[in-house]
This record gives structure tokens, C-alpha cells and sequence, in this order.
């Protein structure tokens, strides 16, 4: 089901392509078990996801933070960190989240860029069918298998992408998805066994059931409504509440916004 939808949507790909995980955050995990070696770098947005951060930690990695605006990471200094951290390890953006949408020049950009420099991509997606404004724009991985001419069958790029259950269905259920090179996700598989032997078929069962005919995309269209009124909502009440000097994000899509204060209202470090 998980590769047919990505097929759907112009990503090419077969099972061999696919893992199904216990939630993303044992997908990252497994990524930094199998990847990561002491002192590799990897190229994280700032701020980024702290599940990632923790996960990975283990794995005694360092990070190089690129800062971003709007429309995603920016690209000259993400050119110099590439430069700086080849032959050590990859990078992770989160291409719709809590405060940007990455617009597609930049979607393409940092493509061809990790492409270049031969630095593979994590991206990381819970939030991709969760788009209130705007385009719904294509992921890293797409645009990666499509700029390598990939139109059907397994996919064999750079991205190693991840998407859930959680957002769009129910978190309890930690039900999320690898799509990557069948020869990574085949050690990614491997590892996984030493963490939980499988994913609770009961719960994949139930998933594929809601998924298979349909109900799953008519029920993300309705989530996709509440959750646009109630960024709304929580837009206005910002504007209304928030004292002078308070600012944050307008998300074109995902759950969270990202307000900063100002400095005489943070606590001294
Ligand atoms: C960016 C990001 N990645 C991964 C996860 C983990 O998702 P899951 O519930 O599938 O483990 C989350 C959860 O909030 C998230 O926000």
C-alpha cells in the first residue's frame, strides 16, 4: 500500500523500497545505528526536530546547524557546510514543518547539491499531507528519482525518506514508513530485527484495511479542514493576546507554529 501511493504520486518504487517501522522515531534511530559513526556530521536545519537530535546522540555524531528562512535552509551557507563535512555523513530537513514549507527552487536545490557532493538525504516528511495553503509541492525524494530519470520501478536515489501513521491516522499506533535504496533499507531491516523483530502486524492489518480503498485520503482531507481552522484560530488569538514585541510563523501546513519573544521576557541563560 505505502509503495503503491508513493507510485501514485510520481515517486517510483517498489517493496524492495520499503520498510514499515515502529513510528519514525525508531526509523531515525535505526538510520543513526546503521549510518552514523563517532564524529560523522550532519547538516540539520536550526531549529530542528529534538526526537532526531536524541536519537542520534547516541551515536556520537556532531551537527552542523544551517539557519533558514521561509522558504527553507539557506542554500550558500548549506553549499560551504557540504564542502566542509564531504566524506562524513548526511543531512536531515524537514521540508514542511512547524515554520516553513521549503519552496520547490529550494527542494530542487538541496537535491542537486547533496547529489554533488555525494552526501545522502534523511527527509523527514510526518507533515507532508497536512498543507493548508499554497501548492502541494513535490517531496526531496520525488524530485530526486525524477532528476535521475527514475519513471518506473525500484527506486535507487539518494533520499532516504520517512513518513507516519501518526499525523494523519493515530499516533498510538506507531505505524511509519521507510523509503530508501533497497540495499540501505535492506540493513536498515536488518538492524531493526535486533531492536523489535517486527512491527505489530495487527496494527499494520488495521492500517492497511483504513488505507486500501480510499478512506484513509477522504479522512486527511477532513483533518486537513480542522487543522486549518485551528491554525487559524490560533493565529487570532496570537494576534489578540500576544504582547508587542512577540513574533511567529504563519505555517503553510503542519501542527505547530514557532513563536519567539522577546529578549526581556526569556529567561537569562
Ligand atoms: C519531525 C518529526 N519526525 C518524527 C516524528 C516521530 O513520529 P512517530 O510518531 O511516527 O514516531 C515526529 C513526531 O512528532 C516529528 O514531529
Amino acid at each position: 500500500m505505502v509503495a503503491r501511493d508513493a507510485t501514485k504520486h510520481n515517486f517510483s518504487c517498489t517493496v524492495d523500497n520499503v520498510l514499515i517501522t515502529s513510528g519514525s522515531q525508531q526509523a531515525l534511530d535505526l538510520l543513526g545505528k546503521v549510518f552514523i559513526d563517532p564524529g560523522d556530521k550532519i547538516l540539520v536545519e536550526n531549529p530542528t526536530y529534538l526526537g532526531a537530535l536524541q536519537a542520534w546522540n547516541a551515536y556520537e555524531c556532531d551537527y552542523l546547524a544551517v539557519k533558514s528562512d521561509k522558504y527553507g535552509c539557506f542554500l550558500i551557507v548549506w553549499k560551504k557546510s557540504l564542502k566542509r563535512i564531504l566524506n562524513s555523513c548526511m543531512r536531515y530537513p524537514i521540508p514542511e514543518s512547524h515554520r516553513i514549507s521549503f519552496s520547490l527552487e529550494r527542494r530542487k536545490k538541496v537535491v542537486e547539491l547533496a547529489d554533488k557532493y555525494g552526501v545522502p538525504i534523511i527527509e523527514d516528511d510526518p507533515y507532508g499531507k497536512l498543507r493548508y495553503e499554497g501548492d502541494d509541492l513535490p517531496t526531496l525524494a520525488q524530485l530526486d528519482s525524477e532528476m535521475r530519470g527514475q519513471s518506473k520501478g525500484q527506486y535507487n536515489g539518494n533520499v532516504i525518506y520517512l513518513s507516519t501513521f501518526s499525523k494523519i491516522l493515530a499516533p498510538g499506533i506507531r505505524l511509519a514508513w521507510v523509503i530508501g535504496p533497497a540495499e540501505a533499507v535492506s540493513k536498515i531491516a536488518q538492524a531493526k530485527q535486533g531492536a523489535d523483530l517486527n512491527t505489530s502486524t495487527f496494527n499494520q492489518l488495521m492500517a492497511y484495511e483504513v488505507g486500501k480503498d480510499g478512506f484513509l485520503d477522504e479522512h486527511v482531507e477532513v483533518i486537513r479542514r480542522v487543522y486549518h481552522e485551528r491554525r487559524d484560530v490560533m493565529l487570532d488569538a496570537l494576534v489578540e493576546h500576544c504582547p508587542k514585541g512577540v513574533e511567529w510563523t504563519h505555517p503553510e501546513g503542519g501542527l505547530f507554529l514557532w513563536v519567539t519573544l522577546p529578549k526581556a521576557m526569556t529567561r537569562p541563560n
